[in-house]
């Protein structure tokens, strides 16, 4: 019960300042989210490429207020692209990007956002890789298909996220699956009303199973974006039954969740991924990942207590 309070957390602003200030936090936070500058995450790519893993990068941020944030924001992950092109790993390092960081949620915000995430898709076009758009509450995600939609005209692997627990998915995903997207399928990090959203994990994780048929089945290329062990085992079932081989279909995960996995899938042969985040604004990020397990909470607190 825990979960839903921690993310209604994760957008006020009164927890953000008090939790970012908390003399422990960064020691916590740096378990997933390993690095607040290029510099430091140019190691932390050579490293985890080094070892066989394949990485999403995600610069931190989110709910941003003004247009010049949303430029930030795509300066940094055109720094970002500028950095990687020297280590020439092409498509074995991709970015992630949430639109609203892109200035979605702004006035005129559709257009502000696909005019600022244009720019990164071209340059990561042009060392050989390319952008995935990250899912985000339900209300954005209209404008986020209809962005990707435009991008893929000129960028047809571009790719999306789609959420297991929205009722919408099946249909977003028969859409997906039958135009050859790549599709990262996710059971959903944010708080989401009755209305909208499968509340229970059972529901959330049967749903999954149903998605994720559709689009072994299609003719996209699936990316497998959960921890879940139950589900890496039907994702694998799937694949073998949809006749795909180990290269048309990707497991992907968290940089700091289950690491000993991501090399054993790796290692069996399989694409993995590490979903790679980095940067100071962390809040956001950091409370969905308290949320999704209360362990985790248990240990940010008991850490604080103890210092
Ligand atoms: P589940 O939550 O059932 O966890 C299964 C097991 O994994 C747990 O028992 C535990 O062992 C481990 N685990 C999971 N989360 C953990 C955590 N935080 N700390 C420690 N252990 C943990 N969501 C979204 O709404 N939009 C998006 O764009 C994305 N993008 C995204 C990319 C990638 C690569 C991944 C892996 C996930 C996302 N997510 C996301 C987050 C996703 O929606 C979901 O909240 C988490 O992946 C947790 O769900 P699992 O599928 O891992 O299952």
């Amino acid at each position: 019960m825990l979960g839903p309070v921690i993310l209604a957390a994760s957008r006020s602003d009164r927890m953000r300042r008090l939790i970012s200030a908390a003399p422990v936090t960064k020691q916590v936070v740096d378990r997933f989210i390993p690095g607040e500058t290029v510099d430091q995450i140019v190691p932390v790519v050579e490293e985890l490429t080094g070892k066989g893993l394949e990485l999403t990068m995600d610069v931190v941020g989110e709910d941003i207020t003004r247009p010049e944030q949303a430029a930030a924001a795509r300066d940094a992950y055109l720094r970002l692209v500028d950095r990687i092109k020297d280590l020439e790993l092409g498509e074995r390092v991709e970015m992630s990007v949430k639109l609203s960081m892109f200035g979605q949620a702004l006035e005129g915000g559709h257009e502000l956002a696909l005019a600022n995430v244009r720019p990164v898709v071209e340059a990561a076009a042009a060392i050989g890789t390319t952008v995935t758009l990250d899912a985000e509450d339900h209300t954005t995600l209209d404008s986020m298909f209809a962005i990707h939609e435009e991008l893929r005209k000129d960028f047809p692997q571009t790719g999306c996220v789609i959420q297991a627990y929205l009722f919408r998915t099946e249909a977003d995903a028969r859409r997906l699956a039958g135009n050859g997207s790549r599709v990262r399928l996710v059971k959903g990090a944010y708080k989401e009303p009755a209305e909208v959203a499968f509340q229970q994990k059972r529901e959330i994780d049967k749903a999954y199973v149903r998605i994720l048929r559709i689009l072994m089945e299609g003719t996209g290329y699936p990316m497998i974006g959960s921890h879940d062990p139950r589900l890496i085992s039907v994702a694998q079932e799937l694949a073998r039954r949809a006749g795909r081989k180990l290269d048309e279909y990707e497991f992907q995960m968290l940089y700091g969740i289950r690491s000993d996995e991501h090399l054993r899938l790796a290692a069996e042969g399989h694409r993995m991924r590490v979903y790679t985040a980095y940067g100071t604004d962390w809040y956001g990020y950091f409370m969905r990942r308290l949320a999704e397990k209360p362990a985790n909470l248990r240990f940010f607190v008991r850490s604080m207590v103890s210092k």
